[in-house]
């Protein structure tokens, strides 16, 4: 199919997603700050806050590969402070690897893209639904879908498509987290049945089949967008 670029991919969402993309036969190139073993694919461990990290880690995708067909944008973090609390540094870590890392990339990969690549960034629900208590991640998470836009257009005579996912929650990385430090795991759940229509949180593989049909060759006329993968979770609040 071609090759894919996928940050973040040690995480609980990025290891489906490097799955459904390996499913369909594209040579996948893993990005992320974890070492990540995986013979089938090529892996590169790297902060992705650091320009000179990813320049390099193009650099050396550049020297084993002609073309990027598509860049899939996972990395992020997240951080529970309200903005009376935060640290300024705390602030930039965050938005440096939520939002930062998607113009690095895109930056660097861009030369390397043709006429039907894609790059489809990671935003979430958390960007329309402003929570008090997470401020920088949902400033970032609204960022990711303005800086998709905006590079939609872009790229627009290139005939390159960029586009967003947005999930609500997801039975994976950041929710496991959550459910880790909680007190009250039965309350997560709970909280997530009654978030979203359809009753249950999404499985990391349905983030995967929606990133992987965005950023494929049947979307074909699916640019500029974000794609809620939420269970319904935006329209009932
Ligand atoms: N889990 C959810 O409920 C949920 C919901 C909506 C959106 N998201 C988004 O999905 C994406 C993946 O989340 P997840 O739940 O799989 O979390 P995760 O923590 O399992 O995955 C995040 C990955 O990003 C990597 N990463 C973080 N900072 C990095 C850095 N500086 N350099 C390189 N790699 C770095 C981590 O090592 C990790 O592998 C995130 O962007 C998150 O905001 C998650």
């Amino acid at each position: 199919m071609g090759v894919a670029v996928i940050t973040g991919a040690a995480g609980g969402i990025g290891v489906a997603v490097v799955k459904a993309f390996e499913n369909a036969n594209y040579d996948c190139v893993l990005l992320d700050r974890q070492k990540i073993d995986k013979p089938s694919s090529v892996s590169i461990a790297l902060d992705l806050s650091n320009p000179v990290d990813v320049q390099s880690a193009f650099a050396k995708i550049s020297e084993r590969f002609s073309e990027i067909d598509a860049l899939v944008n996972l990395a992020g973090v997240n951080l529970r402070s309200s903005v009376r609390n935060m640290q300024v540094t705390d602030w930039d870590k965050l938005m440096n690897i939520n939002v930062g890392h998607m113009f690095l990339t895109a930056k660097c990969a861009m030369s390397m893209m043709r006429l039907g690549s894609t790059i489809t960034n990671m935003a979430s629900i958390s960007g329309h639904v402003a929570s008090a208590d997470y401020p920088a991640y949902v400033t970032s998470k609204a960022a990711v879908e303005s800086l998709t836009i905006a590079l939609s257009k872009e790229l627009k005579g290139a005939g390159i498509r960029v586009n967003a996912v947005a999930p609500g929650w997801v039975n994976a990385g950041f929710t496991h987290a959550a459910l880790d430090t909680s007190d009250d795991p039965g309350a997560i759940f709970a909280a997530a049945k009654e978030a979203h229509l359809l009753g249950r949180m999404a499985e990391p593989d349905e983030i995967a089949d929606a990133i992987l049909w965005l950023a494929g060759p049947t979307a074909t006329s699916v640019n500029g967008q974000t794609l809620f993968v939420d269970g319904g979770l935006m329209r009932k609040h």
